[in-house]
């Protein structure tokens, strides 16, 4: 694979294609935070007015640290695993009381805070303040399987790994930021699951599973 011309294609297309989404209107650390954790387990769809909605209600980290708990259960009635908005909530009064209100930055104290486990702390590091970090879900696992041709089960938990390790070499050191976005879009809008649209994929130049007609059997997704 010829990474600058892979990087390249990705970034490209996601520029001229992305869809215009409310938490990509800046890069506010606590717009893409929240954004990524109602993501998690609901679809774009069903976020968009959530999201919208939440952060009329709750526009900074300091104002949902100082929201009464039942008002926050209240605005994420719809969504569901209510757990990650009880995290959420507990998170934002950590960054009010030890950082100013202010997200922080450093890794380290990220990864601290309820709630934020690798893959929202590389979409926050990426997104929110172009770090080179990985931002690997099911839809970047099975996006780079085929690119890679890797034949490790995604559903195995060490797996995810192997992803991280594969992502911290392709990534741009550039714009982090579009390229991890750019593999979300890819899995989102052209390798789906099912029926993948390789005739209209921006990087199918580079990719394994299409040169050996495997993007049907890959993943592999053992069942739990
Ligand atoms: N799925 C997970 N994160 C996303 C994002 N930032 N944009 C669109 N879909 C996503």
């Amino acid at each position: 694979i010829d990474q600058d011309a892979f990087r390249r294609d990705l970034i490209n297309w996601f520029n001229n294609n992305k869809r215009t989404l409310p938490w990509r209107e800046d890069q506010d650390p606590y717009k893409v935070w929240v954004s990524e954790i109602m993501l998690q387990q609901t679809q774009v769809d069903t976020v968009i007015p959530y999201f919208n909605a939440f952060i009329r209600q709750f526009p900074t980290p300091s104002a949902l640290a100082d929201a009464d708990e039942q008002e926050v259960l209240k605005a994420w009635e719809g969504l569901g695993y209510y757990s990650r908005a009880r995290n959420l909530k507990t998170a934002v009064k950590e960054v009010k009381e030890s950082y100013g209100g202010v997200v922080p930055k450093e890794k380290q104290s990220l990864s601290k805070l309820k709630g934020i486990g690798p893959y929202t702390l590389g979409a926050i590091m990426s997104i929110a303040y172009n770090q080179p970090e990985p931002a690997v879900d099911g839809n970047v696992m099975r996006v780079l399987s085929r690119l890679c041709n890797i034949e490790e089960d995604i559903a195995k938990p060490k797996t995810k790994k192997t992803f991280e390790a594969l992502v911290r070499q392709l990534i741009s050191e550039q714009d982090p930021s579009s390229f991890n976005q750019g593999l979300m879009e890819l899995g989102a809008l052209i390798c789906r699951p099912q029926s993948p649209k390789c005739d209209r994929c921006p990087v199918k130049a580079h990719c394994q599973a299409f040169h050996s007609n495997k993007q049907n059997v890959l993943p592999i997704k053992s069942k739990k």
